[in-house]
């Protein structure tokens, strides 16, 4: 991709499933490459296996003063900040009558509380800059009903509102873009699936397959770099299909 060599790029979530894949596509494309994640032991093992990563930190996005403190860090490191992919999120699945207060809490303060602390910390930093790029997390649950997640559909949907706020507000400096994955299979749910459970995602699906996180890296990759210059304020799905025909998708 166009543009990425010597860019330094934040990755929060980086010790997970996607996050990984993508602080490895940016080290590929030449970036430097930081990630921001609350599993101290991931972060341990990400290092080990990713030793070309310039700076891994251990906060948690749900805590402003946490992501405020990550920040300092980050400016010793890098002194300011190109590209900010706002991966980080949970979910959990329970039926919409069983979530407690508690867990709608958690999901909505690290999906979307979590997402605003660490994009506001950017911005600031793009802004004092003159340019930027913010990438943050969606999801297809963001854009259509699904069972057992009404937490986490709503944050994600709150996500790809925020998106467009935000493009309106930090342009033209920064360009604010979102990603919607639909299945993803990351390594720990590959782990998870049993060859039914794969299979019955993968008929839902035109393309007949879950998708990788290497897939959603590329996307990532290109909506970082130079080749996406006119594109700001969208969210992009990348699910093979499945929600292109809305129930029509359903046999
Ligand atoms: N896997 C999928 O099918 C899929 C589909 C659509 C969207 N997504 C989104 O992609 C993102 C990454 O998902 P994944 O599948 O790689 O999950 P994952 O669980 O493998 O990785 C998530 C990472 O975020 C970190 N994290 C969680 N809460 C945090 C917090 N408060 N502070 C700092 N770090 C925190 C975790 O420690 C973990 O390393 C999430 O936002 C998820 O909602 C995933």
């Amino acid at each position: 991709m166009r543009g990425l060599t010597s860019k330094r790029v934040l990755i929060t979530g980086g010790a997970g499933g996607i996050g990984t894949a993508t602080a490895q596509r940016f080290v590929e494309e030449g970036a430097r490459v930081a990630v921001i994640d609350r599993d101290e032991a991931a972060c341990k093992r990400l290092h080990q296996a990713l030793p070309a990563l310039e700076v891994i930190l251990s906060a948690d996005i749900a805590n402003p003063e946490s992501v405020a403190q990550a920040f300092e860090q980050l400016d010793q490191h890098f002194g300011g900040l190109d590209v900010l992919i706002n991966n980080a999120g949970i979910s959990i699945r329970h039926a919409f009558m069983d979530i407690t207060p508690e867990e709608w809490r958690k999901v909505l303060d690290i999906n979307l509380n979590g997402v605003f602390y660490v994009a506001q910390q950017a911005a600031r930093r793009m802004l004092a800059d003159g340019s930027g790029v913010i990438i943050n997390m969606g999801s297809t649950n963001g854009l259509t009903g699904y069972h057992y997640y009404a937490d986490y559909n709503a944050s994600k949907a709150g996500v790809i509102e925020l998106t467009r706020s935000m493009a309106l507000e930090l342009g033209p400096t920064i360009r604010v873009n979102a990603v919607c994955p639909g299945f993803i299979m990351t390594p720990m749910q590959e782990a998870e699936y049993t060859q039914e459970m794969r299979h019955a995602f993968e008929v839902k699906v035109p393309l007949q397959r879950l998708g990788s996180p290497a897939d959603v890296a590329a996307l990532f990759a290109f909506l970082a770099s130079d080749e996406a210059s006119f594109i700001s304020g969208q969210h992009f799905v990348i699910d093979g299909g499945e929600i292109a025909g809305g129930l029509a998708s359903q046999p």
